[in-house]
């Protein structure tokens, strides 16, 4: 496995790949690797003969109050789940090597962040699909592979790729969680034993919605009330948003007549956690 810290040697290194007929499979991460990136990896290992993985802290994706400095690392650990994997090749690049002096350019996109978790973050999908634009042209991949966990930034990193003509194949991986249903997420760390229990009330809240979807319940703001009523049950909770959206333009939904995506986001604690699931009507 390669450990490749600057854009110039992470290219060099995919031309060559390139060259020789190769095809590049990618993985971008912020490091603090779990079982949920090491899904991505495992799903992107037989789908190309390179397998890349970047770990990066994207400062511009972060808003003034966020959780930068905090973020938290343990790049041995990374590097050691990163090469059981059978990852072939790390992009480690430092603040300066992506964003030089004199940066001064960002990827926008009109709609999809003003939705879901844009609202209360409102720089957050900018600096992701700046970032994302700028790792696709260093790595240029053949396939790139993002969690479901992050259902809009999914949504972002598509529309991208279609708009700006990226000729990169977007697969998505399925939520890993927990044994007791908690998505497993690097902020989870930041938990305590106490906030740890409150934060099942996220995927708790979500079969709630399921159950009543399959029941024949179709008015969102009753179902909405129910995970409200549920949430608030639990210590140290403060729900940011909980929403059924189109899962392709992702505006709200008032009623349920075709699938949907559940989307909610809750501060435990001082973490905000993040949840979702498309859902079915009963036909
Ligand atoms: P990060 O939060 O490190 O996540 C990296 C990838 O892992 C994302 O595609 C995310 O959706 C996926 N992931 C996280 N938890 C998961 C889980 N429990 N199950 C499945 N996949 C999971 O997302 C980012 O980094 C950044 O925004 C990035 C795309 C790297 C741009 O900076």
């Amino acid at each position: 496995m390669e450990i490749l810290k600057t854009k110039a040697k992470m290219q060099a290194w995919s031309a060559a790949r390139k060259r020789q007929g190769k095809t590049i499979c990618f993985v971008p991460t912020m490091g603090y690797l779990h079982a949920g990136h090491v899904s991505l990896l495992e799903k992107g290992k037989p789908l190309c003969d390179e397998l890349v993985l970047s770990i990066f802290v994207n400062p511009t994706q972060f808003g003034p109050n966020e959780d930068l400095d905090a973020y938290p690392r343990d790049i041995d650990n990374d590097l050691a789940l990163a090469e059981a994997a059978g990852t072939t090749a790390v992009f480690l690049p430092d603040n300066t090597e992506m964003y030089g002096e004199n940066y001064q350019t960002r990827v926008a996109l009109d709609h999809l962040p003003h939705h879901l978790c844009g609202k209360s973050r409102p720089v957050h999908f900018g600096g992701v699909a700046t970032v994302v634009t700028k790792l696709f042209n260093i790595v240029m991949p053949d396939v790139a592979v993002f969690g479901k966990k992050d259902f809009q930034q999914l949504r972002v990193i598509r529309q991208l790729t279609e708009d700006l003509d990226f000729n990169i194949r977007i697969v998505g991986g399925d939520i890993v969680r927990e044994p007791d249903g908690l998505a497993m997420s690097s902020r989870n760390a930041y938990l305590t034993p106490e906030q740890r229990k409150s934060a099942l009330c996220l995927s708790q809240a979500i079969d709630i919605a399921k159950t009543q979807i399959a029941g024949g319940a179709t008015d969102v703001i009753a179902i909405r009330d129910k995970m409200t009523d549920h949430i608030n049950g639990f210590d140290h909770t403060a729900i940011d948003y909980i929403e059924f959206c189109d899962p392709v333009t992702l505006d709200e939904v008032e009623t349920i007549g075709g699938q949907v995506v559940l989307a909610l986001a809750v501060k435990v604690g001082k973490s905000r956690l993040i949840d979702n699931a498309l859902i079915d009507p009963p036909q």
